[in-house]
């Protein structure tokens, strides 16, 4: 068996909240800020040749953990091994052995072309020049970026500048590439080409370990999931098994009125599903039921309103997503 492309042991990394004035440095007063845990004992286990996915809401530590796997990051304390080497006692090897596209470090040169900028980063991340023309053209190609790689990065459209910045991150030619919330801020068509190139990258045989706040991406996109939570891992697996964790085939949203017994409705719902979530929102009861089939449930579910003298006013029938998975597990759902 192949040694797995990244692999941690309890990972933590610890920030503080807040910042601390010069003049409590230059007093030396003791650092009284709020410590937490951003990063708090994640076990992975990236084998090579997949495509793994890190899901999980704003704030759930997914960039903290990339920056780490980066070498951008010192851990607080764990243990790491990218493609088998320790990023904290060889960090230049880690770095020339990995591709990275990070959020907030996407910045390319809009006045010099896309081939120059590729041209610029490939003198900087040390590709010997001999290779360097032919290794633009692959990264060119791989992107799907050949025919406007003489225009001016200006010049291009948004899908096409995060291309761009994939085939930055693939100069080194390098077998793992983290890629932070690749299709943010893309329009749909965008997303669904960007996910393309990311397929092509592991039919070349390469691991792709990314993170995603959008769950119909992870599921489509990755062979493996992990969804995080504060720091923590809560669940890991392929997103079909994920779904299955869910014992219900379907999900059903349902808009009640404010007439009736809200109470007694909910009750009366838990007998023909699962009531995963309910809250009123101006003036109406949302709920979500996860369910073994809609067709009993939703006529169980109308009986059930007329009993309690309230009013069901929309009712929607959905496939189980990783969203209800999250929901399961964590009460919230993944925008909250
Ligand atoms: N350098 C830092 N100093 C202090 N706190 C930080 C720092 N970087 C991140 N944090 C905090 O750590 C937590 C995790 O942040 P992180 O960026 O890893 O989340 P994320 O899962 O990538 O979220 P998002 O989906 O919004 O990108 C957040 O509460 C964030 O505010
Ligand atoms: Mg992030």
């Amino acid at each position: 068996m192949r040694d797995p492309a990244v692999e941690t042991r309890d990972l933590v990394k610890v920030f503080e909240r807040g910042r601390r004035t010069i003049w409590q440095r230059l007093r030396r007063e003791p650092d009284r800020r709020d410590r937490f845990r951003a990063v708090d004992g994640i076990d992975l286990r990236v084998e090579a040749g997949e495509i793994f996915g890190l899901l999980g809401p704003n704030g759930a530590g997914k960039t903290t953990t990339m920056k780490m796997l980066a070498t951008l990051l010192i851990p607080t304390s764990g243990t790491i091994r990218v493609l088998g080497i320790d990023p904290l006692a060889r960090p230049r090897e880690v770095r020339a052995r990995l591709g990275a596209m990070l959020s907030g470090e996407r910045s390319l040169y809009w006045k010099l072309t896309g081939r120059e900028n590729l041209e610029y980063f490939a003198a900087l991340y040390h590709v010997p020049p001999a290779e360097t023309t032919d290794r633009i053209t692959r990264c060119l190609v791989a992107v799907n970026l050949s025919d406007r790689a003489d225009d001016y990065v200006e010049r291009y459209s948004t899908g096409m500048r995060q291309r761009l910045a994939l085939a930055r991150a693939l100069l080194p030619d390098p077998p793992l590439i983290i890629l932070d919330e690749p299709t943010v801020g893309l329009d749909p068509q965008a997303s669904r080409d960007l996910r393309d190139r990311v397929r092509e990258l592991r039919a070349q045989g390469r691991t792709v370990l990314l993170t995603t706040h959008y769950m119909e991406e992870a599921d489509q996109l990755c062979d493996r999931i992990a969804i995080i939570d504060h720091g923590r891992i809560v669940a890991l697996d392929t997103p079909a098994a994920l779904k299955r964790t869910i014992r219900a085939e379907e999900v059903v949203h349902l808009e009640i009125g404010v007439d009736g017994d809200d109470a007694a409705l909910l009750e009366r719902l838990e007998r023909a599903g699962t009531v995963a979530r309910h809250e009123r929102r101006n003036g109406t009861l949302a709920v979500t039921a996860h369910c073994a089939s809609a067709r009993d449930f939703v006529p169980a579910a109308f009986d059930a309103a007329r009993s309690t003298g309230t009013t069901i006013r929309h009712v929607e029938v959905v496939p189980v997503t990783l969203e209800d998975v999250f929901l399961a597990l964590t009460g919230r759902g993944l925008r909250e």
